[in-house]
């Protein structure tokens, strides 16, 4: 799926104060592509991946989604259906084991049980996890692999646009060219669309295209 930001803008309204936090960004993202988004801290990027992934609307100008306005989507099926997002922090459900995790979105979406354990089980397999897996907990795996759970369980979903925040933050140099490995496979065997917002330079150099903000616009 492409996105499109057309004039995208974005401003924090306080009581004393506004921040405008991404100020007319315009930019094609395209399908099969792997992008990074680099910039100093504070300069808007999670502000702008917040506002791709349909968690609030630009206050000016528009992101157009498969087509479709972010103001016209349901939020719901564009969280479920269209796009999906992976954090620094992992995100996994701490009490459920790795395939319970992987499994989630399509336990939501009522999946026959033999049906949502072969995809799991499909989608455990491109993140190179074994089946030794599945029955662990977050909790006792390391920061990689509970990162490749957490792409897992977006796979699992199906979403074709995959914003990742900063997702090799916590890991060490060969976790990293792992996940980024495995992040840009998906955009290039895959055909999703992958934003990845990073200070890592050698990330970065991983991307198919770079895209670097300042004051919340494109420098
Ligand atoms: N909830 C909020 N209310 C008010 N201002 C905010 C809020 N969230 C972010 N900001 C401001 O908006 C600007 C952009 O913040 P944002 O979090 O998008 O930056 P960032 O590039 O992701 O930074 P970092 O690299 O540190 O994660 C900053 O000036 C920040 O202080
Ligand atoms: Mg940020």
């Amino acid at each position: 799926m492409s996105i499109s930001l057309k004039n995208v803008s974005y401003s924090y309204r306080g009581k004393y104060q506004t921040v405008r936090a991404v100020n007319d960004v315009s930019y094609d993202f395209e399908p099969g592509k792997c992008y990074a988004i680099i910039g100093k801290s504070g300069s808007g990027k999670t502000t702008l991946l917040s506002l791709m992934a349909g968690l609030d609307l630009p206050t000016e100008g528009e992101i157009i989604i498969d087509g479709k306005s972010t103001k016209n989507w349901n939020r719901n099926r564009l969280r479920r259906d269209a796009v999906s997002v992976i954090y620094q922090n992992y995100n996994l459900f701490p009490l459920l084991t790795v395939q319970e995790n992987i499994r989630y979105p399509l336990d939501l979406r009522r999946m026959s049980k033999k049906k949502a354990t072969e995809l799991a089980t499909k989608v455990r397999e491109r993140v190179e996890l074994s089946a030794n897996y599945d029955n662990r907990l977050p909790a006792h795996l390391s920061g990689g692999e509970q990162q490749r759970v957490a792409i897992a369980r977006t796979l699992a979903q199906g979403c074709k646009i995959i914003l990742a925040d900063e997702p090799t933050g916590n890991l060490d140099s060969t976790n990293t060219a792992n996940i980024v490995k495995i992040l840009c496979s998906l955009a290039h065997d895959d055909g999703c669309t992958v934003i990845i917002v990073t200070h890592d330079p050698a990330v970065a150099e991983q991307a198919d295209a770079v895209l670097q903000m300042k004051d919340g616009a494109w420098i």
